[in-house]
């Protein structure tokens, strides 16, 4: 069968590699390195190849190689992408370059310094706030409620998506699409009382309005989460003044 033929077929590629090693070099440089890939071979195989086989000392991380840990986020011909999600037969060109994700400092090779992305993060709250006494049994939720914020717990925060975004590029005080779909999560929560106080804190020249609705964002993430409709919800929650809890969007509440 051809197509089980072409897909057999072994690749030789050029896998062409963003170096930088801060004892060392003065500015990054990129080095070339020839791999064999089965076209069922993951990007990631083909990085770890050209690390355990032709140079120990590049740098980059990875944890889970399946998707989930999200720490294997590179640039991957110019597009932001898990190393462990894109086979080698879904990239058509036989040169593969690598860089680090663009806009947070880099420590090595392909690792950037994930600490601004995290103080974003943190900064909006992650977290569920309800100092209601505990209830005998679990805090109840219908479906549609729970459906409400179900794409935006997704995140694995990888950071696809704020290294992705132009105006975080242009300004890091931009607490970013990642933090907006995280404080998503929570804002839209039917348990959650710290809507108000999350909103607050995004309706700031730094915070949702940075936001040009680019759509860079959605299109890298990984997790197929609409992470620009997130962050619209958010902007339109705080020009109401209204969050809606249910996956319809016509039932809203109060926030006060
Ligand atoms: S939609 Fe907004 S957050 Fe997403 S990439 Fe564009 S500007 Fe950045
Ligand atoms: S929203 Fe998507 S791209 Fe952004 S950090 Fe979460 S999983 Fe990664
Ligand atoms: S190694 Fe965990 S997401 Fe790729």
């Amino acid at each position: 069968m051809a197509i089980l033929e072409t897909e057999s077929a072994v690749r030789k590629l050029t896998i062409k590699i963003k170096r930088y090693n801060p004892e060392r070099d003065n500015a990054p440089h990129w080095e070339e390195f020839q791999v064999e890939a089965d076209p069922l071979d993951r990007v990631l195989d083909v990085v770890q190849n050209v690390k355990w086989y032709q140079d120990e000392t590049l740098a980059l991380r990875r944890s889970c190689a399946h998707g989930v840990c999200g720490s294997d986020a590179m640039r991957i011909n110019g597009v932001n992408g898990l190393a462990c999600k894109i086979l080698v037969k879904n990239v058509p060109s036989d040169t593969i370059t690598l860089e680090p994700i663009l806009g947070l400092p880099v420590i090595k090779d392909l690792i950037v310094d994930m600490k601004p992305f995290f103080d974003h993060y943190k900064s909006v709250m992650p977290f569920l706030v309800n100092d209601d006494p505990a209830p005998t049994t679990e805090r109840l939720q219908s479906p549609s409620e729970r459906a409400r914020f179900d794409d935006t717990t997704k995140c694995i925060l990888c950071a696809c998506c704020t290294t992705a975004c132009p105006p975080f590029w242009g300004d890091r005080k931009y607490v970013g699409p990642a933090a907006i779909v995280n404080a998503h999560r929570f804002i839209f929560d039917s348990r959650d009382k710290g809507a108000a106080e999350r909103l607050e804190i995004l309706n700031d020249a730094e915070g949702v309005w940075r936001c040009r609705t680019v759509f860079n964002c959605t299109t890298a993430c990984p997790r197929d989460i609409q992470v620009t409709q997130a962050i619209s919800e958010v902007k339109r929650a705080l020009i109401t003044g209204e969050v809606n809890y249910e996956a319809a969007p016509e039932v809203g509440h109060g926030i006060a």
